[in-house]
Parts: structure tokens; sequence; C-alpha cells
């Protein structure tokens, strides 16, 4: 059989689910002589940018980390602002979701959140399960909290021994394929602690690019370079 690319945009190995490492906010604000906080806005619409233009390209599945389980070490201030950009977007998705065919699932515990705000979250997620396209939101999330969360649930089931397939099914992307690409803006070349379970056989894409300043042209670049690739999965 010949040694095929990642065939074509329709065929097998296409790309259906893409994730993004969203970094870079607080350079482009300071850059600019401005607040973080400044960058992180700019950001959150930059994200919601992307997420219609990868629906529109095709794709099933767009996760996005937006807050991880470690960047409650940040100030305070700072926390505060991330998490109230992420409300502001929770009430945009209750009033306009209706007609964006988005399913939305948050990754994470939900158990730091107000409890209102926590309902809020599982009621979107209820309404939207039958849309098409899979919107994954990291939010208190840690690839390693998500691994132990999902061994906690299997013991919690009374499981004495598992299998790879009994801890996929229990991480919170249990909904989604397999991430296929994950990119990386703003320069680093680290996971940070996501999807540490999924990632095993995914295309990673590191850009310098600061993700307020990530637009549809540089989701095309992603797309052609995964394209090009040859993923073997441990086969020659
Ligand atoms: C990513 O941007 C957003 C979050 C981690 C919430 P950063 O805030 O990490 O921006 P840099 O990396 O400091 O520039
Ligand atoms: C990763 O970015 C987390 C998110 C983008 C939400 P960080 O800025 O927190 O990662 P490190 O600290 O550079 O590894
Ligand atoms: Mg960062």
């Amino acid at each position: 059989m010949a040694d095929k690319k990642n065939a074509s945009p329709s065929g097998e190995g296409r790309l259906r689910h893409i994730a993004f490492i969203m970094d870079g906010n607080g350079r482009w604000a300071k850059k600019r002589g401005m607040p973080r906080t400044y960058g992180h806005a700019a950001g959150a619409k930059v994200f919601k940018k992307i997420v219609e233009y990868c629906g529109a390209i095709g794709i099933e599945a767009v996760t996005v980390y937006a807050f991880s389980t470690e960047n409650w070490r940040r100030p305070k201030e700072e926390v505060d602002a991330i998490l109230s950009l992420f409300t502001d977007y929770i009430g945009e998705a209750e009033r306009s979701f209706r007609d964006k065919d988005i399913q939305l699932h948050f990754l994470g515990s939900k158990e730091v959140f107000p409890p209102e705000l926590k309902a809020r979250m599982e009621r979107l997620e209820e309404v939207s399960k039958d849309r098409r396209l899979i919107l994954n939101i990291a939010v208190n999330y840690g690839g390693r909290d998500d691994i132990v969360h999902a061994v906690n649930t299997l013991i919690a089931e009374g499981k004495r021994t598992i299998t790879e397939e009994d801890i996929t099914s229990r991480l919170y992307t249990k909904d989604s394929p397999a991430p296929d690409l994950i990119v990386r803006t703003g320069a680093e070349k680290r996971l940070s602690n996501f999807l540490l379970w999924e990632a095993a056989y995914a295309e990673l894409y590191f850009t310098e690019v600061l993700w307020p300043d990530f637009d549809e042209k540089q989701v095309d670049l992603c797309v052609e370079e995964f394209y090009g690739r040859r993923r073997r999965y441990g086969a020659i």
C-alpha cells in the first residue's frame, strides 16, 4: 500500500478534531503597553471567530484551552478577569446559541464554580447535545486531573482492572473523536497539562503568533500542514 499522507479533507485521515492552546494573550497586551486583561479580552473575541471558521470548513470538533488547573496561581485580579470573560460567554451562548448548531462541553471539574454558574453550564451542555459542531471549552482543566477523575469514576463503579477504553470513555472528552491536531500559539513548545491522554497520536503544531493575532489564515496554514504530514501510528 502506498505510504499516503493524510489523504484529503473528505477521505480517511481527515482532520476531524482540532485543539487550540490559546497562549500569548498577556504578551500581546504587554507589547501594546496594556494590562494583561486587555489581552484576554482580545483573545476571547478571536476564540469566537476561530470556532465559527472551524465550523465553516467542516471540522467536527474544536477544543480550546481557556483556563488550566494551574492558572489559579495567577494574581486574583487576572483570574477574576478571565472568569468574568468566561461568564460573559456563557450568557452569550444562552442568548444566541439556538441557531448556531454548536454542541457545548465544558472540560474540567465544575465544582470550583458558583452553583448557579455550574447549573447554567450543565444546562447549556444538555440543550445543545444533538448539535453538529462539538465545542469543548477547557476551564479549570488539567490533563492529569482528568485522568485521575476518570480513574476515580472507575473505582466508584467497582472496577478492579481497567482497559484503555475504560479510561478514554470516562474522560471529559469522551464525546469527541481523539484530537488529530493540537495547535499552540504564543511560541512555547509544551503541552502545559493539556489533553495528556488524548494527545498520544495527535499531530502537534507550534506557532509564534500570539493568540490575539491568530486568524482564519493561520487556521488554513495549520490545516495545510496537517494534510502534508504522515501519521504512522507506530506502523511503517
Ligand atoms: C493564555 O495567555 C491565556 C491563559 C492562560 C488564560 P497567557 O495569559 O498565558 O499569555 P502569556 O503566555 O502570558 O503571554
Ligand atoms: C496554557 O498556557 C494554559 C492555557 C492556554 C489556558 P499557560 O500560559 O498557562 O502555560 P505555561 O505556564 O506557559 O506552561
Ligand atoms: Mg501563557
